[in-house]
């Protein structure tokens, strides 16, 4: 089977998909329910019997994952007959197939080597959903069975933002430094809606506003993607440069600031000669 990210959004051609990705905009594609067989072979009663590690299971007070608890696979079947969605996280390390799409995936979409990649599988029960949230990931859903709305919106509160957030839930305080306008209670007056049925394939862009509900038991396959910013390459290879000097790795004693300021003159004469290419060449490889 084909791994990668023409088989999984086609018919979109590849620049369509570029302009959706770079612009933030969710698509759907709608594929026959014969289609990506292997990847929908997933069943609730099959992954409870063989799964060895914790279930999360989302509680009922909040809807999302921002209020959860990790148990047995046994308990997570129990919480699901009294209606708590359920997740299966990680679901890669278990299913050599899914490390492929994830790594596939993740080289198509050319973000960096240092991606946090996996795959994971929703279990929602009837009527149930989560609650609107936006995350800092890449999200791909393949719907496996059953059928899920998904209801999205544009994020005028920030722009690409670095940590999930749950409306109604305090807001990370570094991003509130970064915040457009006070975050939204509520969902954007203009609203998308997709109908996931088996088959169909939703891309989520990172930061949009969105909630979920189930019509009949539902499963999802996602391949999520947290990708390293420009800030944070730029800050591994900062790091990784002046720990080699025992100068910048002495205990900063803060009375003695003029130490510090030398050390930042040296810096700004020799930050003039870093260049893109030796900084990715060292965090990329
Ligand atoms: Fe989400």
């Amino acid at each position: 089977m084909k791994t990668g990210l023409l088989p999984l959004i086609h018919p979109l051609k590849m620049t369509e998909f570029l302009s959706h990705f770079r612009n933030n905009e969710p698509f759907v594609v709608h594929h026959d329910s014969n289609e990506h067989l292997e990847l929908r072979s997933f069943s609730l009663p099959n992954l409870l019997s063989s799964w060895t590690d914790s279930v999360q299971v989302h509680l009922p007070d909040l809807r999302d994952e921002a209020s959860a608890v990790d148990v047995p696979a046994a308990e997570a079947k129990k919480m699901f007959e009294e209606g708590m969605g359920i997740l299966f996280n990680d679901i890669n390390r278990f299913y050599p197939l899914l490390q492929d799409w994830v790594d596939t995936l993740k080289s198509d979409l050319g973000i960096s080597a240092q991606t946090y990649g996996r795959s994971l599988i929703y279990v929602t029960p009837d009527g149930k959903g989560t609650a609107p949230h936006f995350d800092q990931n890449i999200n791909f859903v393949l719907q496996v069975s059953g059928t899920k709305t998904w209801t999205m919106g544009k994020n005028s509160s920030v722009m690409n933002p670095m940590v999930r957030h749950t409306m109604g839930q305090p807001v990370d305080p570094e991003m509130m430094s970064y915040l457009i306008e006070p975050m939204a209670e509520q969902m954007p007056a203009k609203i998308m809606r997709f109908e996931l049925k088996p088959g169909s394939l939703l891309f989520v862009p990172r930061g949009m506003w969105h909630e979920t509900q189930a019509e009949g038991e539902a499963l999802s396959l996602n391949f999520t993607f947290t990708a390293p910013t420009w800030a944070d390459l730029f800050l591994a290879a900062l790091r990784s440069r002046l720990v080699l000097s025992p100068e910048w790795r002495e205990s900063a004693v803060v009375s003695e600031e003029e130490k510090f300021a030398s050390l930042l003159e040296s810096l700004k004469e020799e930050l003039p000669h870093w260049n893109a290419s030796d900084i990715l060449e060292a965090t990329e490889t």
